[in-house]
């Protein structure tokens, strides 16, 4: 069975910006349920997987289209390479065709694409397409994308401190000056702010440390849907439903 490709421009009944009460500034993403999805339909899990790359595409764009300022998409955690070699292999070339076939219309669209992660830890081509994409879109101001590749929660918050005891040590900074917004300056999210709204798919409801800092206050979403079958009509259904939750931040309204 092929690659089941969607028709990405015809997104009738797709909500509008004005549809929406209100839409988060950043939209963090856990694209999870590619594995269960191939099981259901008798594939290789690899097909799962390309098969999610169809609903990373649409979601992208509607991201876009609605005018959303940021969105993070979980690609491959740390943990992630304690799957067999066959399937790290299989997202590893993932990860280039995305790049090879999304960049010229993203970087179009104007969208400046951000690496989350530790970049020398992957394969030679995989480090340096990702370089490429981040140099090529580094000036873009529409939406940003920002993909987490080689990512963990504790890593960054670990190369965080590392950082800023680096600096101390050299005398640029006092451990005193250390304050919650110079953290967060040393992420790899640095400028963009927190997480407004966070999806998981396929009903596992967990972090599976992602954005561990960002997410703060983020209002969390688990629709059960598995990712390949994730639709922008689910998207919209999630930030309508977004859009009903009261957020307090510990003060009584
Ligand atoms: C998420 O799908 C994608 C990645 C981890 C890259 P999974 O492969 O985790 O799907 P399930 O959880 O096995 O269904
Ligand atoms: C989280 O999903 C990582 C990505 C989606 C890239 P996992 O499927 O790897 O997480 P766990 O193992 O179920 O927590
Ligand atoms: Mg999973």
């Amino acid at each position: 069975m092929g690659l089941i490709r969607r028709k990405v421009h015809t997104n009738h009944g797709a909500k509008k910006p004005e549809d929406f009460v209100k839409l988060p500034n950043h939209v963090a993403i856990i694209m999870d349920g590619n594995g269960r999805w191939a099981k259901k339909h008798r594939l290789n899990v690899a097909m799962g997987h390309r098969q999610g790359v169809e609903t990373l595409r649409e979601i992208i764009r509607h991201t876009d289209d609605l005018g959303i300022k940021s969105l993070s998409i979980y690609a491959f955690s740390t943990e992630n390479w304690n799957r067999s070699p066959e399937e790290v292999g299989a997202l590893m070339q993932l990860i280039l065709d995305f790049f090879a076939s999304e960049i010229d219309e993203l970087d179009e669209k104007n969208v400046r694409i951000l690496i989350l992660g530790d970049k020398n830890g992957l394969p030679d081509k995989q480090r340096d397409a990702l370089m490429e994409a981040e140099r090529r879109t580094g000036d873009n101001t529409g939406l940003n994308l920002n993909i987490a590749v080689n990512y963990g929660g504790r890593a960054e918050l670990t190369r965080a401190a590392r950082e800023l005891a680096a600096e101390a040590a050299a005398g640029k900074i006092a451990p005193d000056d250390i304050d919650e917004k110079m953290l967060a300056d040393h992420l790899y999210t640095r400028g963009q702010g927190d997480v407004d709204l966070m999806i998981r798919t396929s009903g596992e409801m967990r972090l599976s440390n992602f954005l561990l800092y960002q997410c703060a206050y983020a209002e969390f979403l688990f629709p059960t849907v598995l990712w390949p079958d994730f639709r922008v009509s689910d998207y919209d259904d999630a930030l309508t439903a977004y859009g009903g939750r009261e957020r307090r931040f510990g003060k009584r309204l």
